[in-house]
């Protein structure tokens, strides 16, 4: 099958912010107790952190995490996790049905995540707390010295200010499984209140007020509505939630669900942008995908769980190679929106629905998905072109008219190359592509990265990671145009060098 993309150096989807590749942490499962944090493994840095999980983290190149929760967040009680460790109370939490020992807590964070050279993205609990919790954290958090909060972090060993600059007001809000669910109007109200003094704070900081929990929430579309019409002068982003699986077994269908990503996109900035009329603004909204991912593995298991467990294992999917094909697509989604999508949390970062899997007293590993994400962090920086594909498209389930192709052209101007991921839907064609870069000079290719050959439900497991990228010779460039075969099912990164 040939296929023919073409772009040109003067039309510009946007500059990606690199808050797009950043992950997600929460305090449930295994993803902070034997996930990052572990004092008795044999890696254990001084302060009990595994630094196996370190290197692997660093590897990913997430610039930014989520934190503390999710759900979780809802019940938390920040204050909870500074001080002594010893003097830490343990707590239920209601949204897991676990035990929280809060020996991981705020500074403990704040000093691995510094560590792993990412941002914070913190989220304040707008369920069972409000106002007062929230100005306090950033407070606490961002102000120099002088008052309550801010002396009392640096009597607990932070004198420098965290400078934490973006947060999160709660954490979907509109469903009943959270603590402290909210309509739209008693959320849109808390929120502006929230976000109008925790700027008061720090007016440095940027705000995500929340969406809906995902696409087909029954309040979808009045939920934004409602709430940006409280919110809109007051916040930076609306947040997006949305979990993909393949519970039918059926790949094209499921190799199809980026284009449902693509229409939650669109139809949320289609909401942002009646509020913006009608408020007659000037402000564009943009949008934070705060928590994406494939979530369906682990569904069956975790029914079973016993509760009031301290950090058992929950939401551990093991994922293969048909959902690092997916997850390749799901980013060339986020990417082609990054006009709009300027942060986007892989949900989450380790053990739970995660790219890296740690086992308790033995070794981390990385899973089928976390190479497209680690290559797209590594490779997909500068400037996302508009492009023209012309591709044939096949009929499924779930929809019509799917390429076969899902592709995105990055120009890199500090690097001086043009960066190409691909995903090849086709289960059984090769694709002949064809991409022609209007108004850029091409030397010569300097990488072409695949993940292809393995079966579908080929999986990674501790020592042994066969799904990972292999280097083609399948890439040239001649007459100034770049030729690159795209093997049936496969996940591309070709990199070509410009004058
Ligand atoms: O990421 C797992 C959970 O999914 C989060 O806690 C919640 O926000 C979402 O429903």
């Amino acid at each position: 099958m040939k296929a023919k993309m073409t772009v040109n150096k003067a039309f510009a989807i946007s500059e990606i912010d690199p808050r797009i590749y950043g992950s997600f942490l929460e305090h449930m499962g295994r993803a902070v107790y034997s996930g990052i944090y572990e004092p008795d493994h044999e890696t254990a840095d001084t302060k009990g952190f595994r630094e196996d999980v370190k290197a692997l983290v660093k590897e990913i190149k997430t610039p930014i995490i989520r934190y503390p929760g999710g759900n979780f967040l809802s019940g938390y009680n920040w204050e909870d996790g500074i001080g002594p460790v010893e003097g830490r109370p343990k707590r239920l939490d209601l949204a897991w049905k676990t035990v929280e020992t809060n020996e991981v807590g705020l500074h403990e964070f704040m000093t691995w995540a510094k560590e792993v050279g990412s941002e914070v993205n913190m989220a304040v609990n707008l369920g069972t707390k409000g106002i007062d919790s929230a100005r306090n954290i950033v407070e606490y958090c961002n102000h120099p010295k002088g008052s309550y909060w801010s002396d009392l972090r640096r009597q607990n060993g932070a004198e420098a200010p965290f400078k934490i600059k973006t947060w999160c007001l709660g954490n979907e809000m509109d469903g009943p499984w959270q603590i402290g669910a909210k309509t739209a109007e008693e959320y849109g109200r808390i929120a502006a209140e929230a976000a109008k003094v925790m700027k008061w704070v720090d007016p440095e900081i940027e705000l995500v007020v929340c969406g809906s929990s995902h696409a087909k929430m029954p309040t979808f579309a009045s939920w934004e509505a409602t709430v940006l019409e409280h919110t809109y002068d007051h916040v930076d982003y609306l947040s997006l939630h949305h979990y993909f699986g393949n519970p039918n077994n059926d790949l094209k269908s499921y190799l199809a669900k980026s284009v449902g990503m693509d229409n939650f996109i669109k139809s949320v900035v289609a909401i942002c942008d009646y509020i913006k009329a009608k408020k007659n603004s000037k402000k564009i909204m943009n949008l934070s995908f705060d928590e994406w991912n494939i979530w369906y593995h682990s569904h069956a298991k975790d029914s079973k769980n016993e509760p009031w467990q301290q950090a058992p294992p929950i939401l551990e999917d093991i994922y293969n190679f048909e959902d690092a094909l997916l997850l390749g697509c799901l980013l060339i989604t986020l990417l082609k929106n990054s006009d709009r999508v300027k942060i986007a949390c892989l949900a989450q970062l380790v053990n739970v629905i995660a790219p890296i899997m740690t086992e308790k007293g033995g070794p981390a590993w990385r899973q089928a998905t976390f190479y497209p994400f680690m290559q797209a962090a590594t490779h997909g920086h500068g400037t996302v072109l508009r492009h023209n594909l012309e591709v044939a498209t096949y009929d499924c389930d779930e929809m019509n008219a799917v390429p076969y192709v899902e592709s995105i052209v990055i120009h890199n101007p500090e690097k001086n190359e043009a960066i190409i991921f691909a995903v090849n839907r086709s289960e059984n064609e090769t694709v002949d592509l064809a991409v022609e870069l209007q108004g850029f000079e091409l030397t010569n290719v300097l990488e072409f990265s695949e993940i292809s050959g393995h079966d579908i439900k080929q999986i990674n497991e501790k020592n042994n990671e066969p799904v990972a990228p292999t280097t083609s010779k399948e890439a040239t460039v001649k007459n100034n145009e770049l030729s690159a075969k795209l093997q049936p099912l496969s996940w591309n990164v070709v990199r070509v060098g410009l004058k």
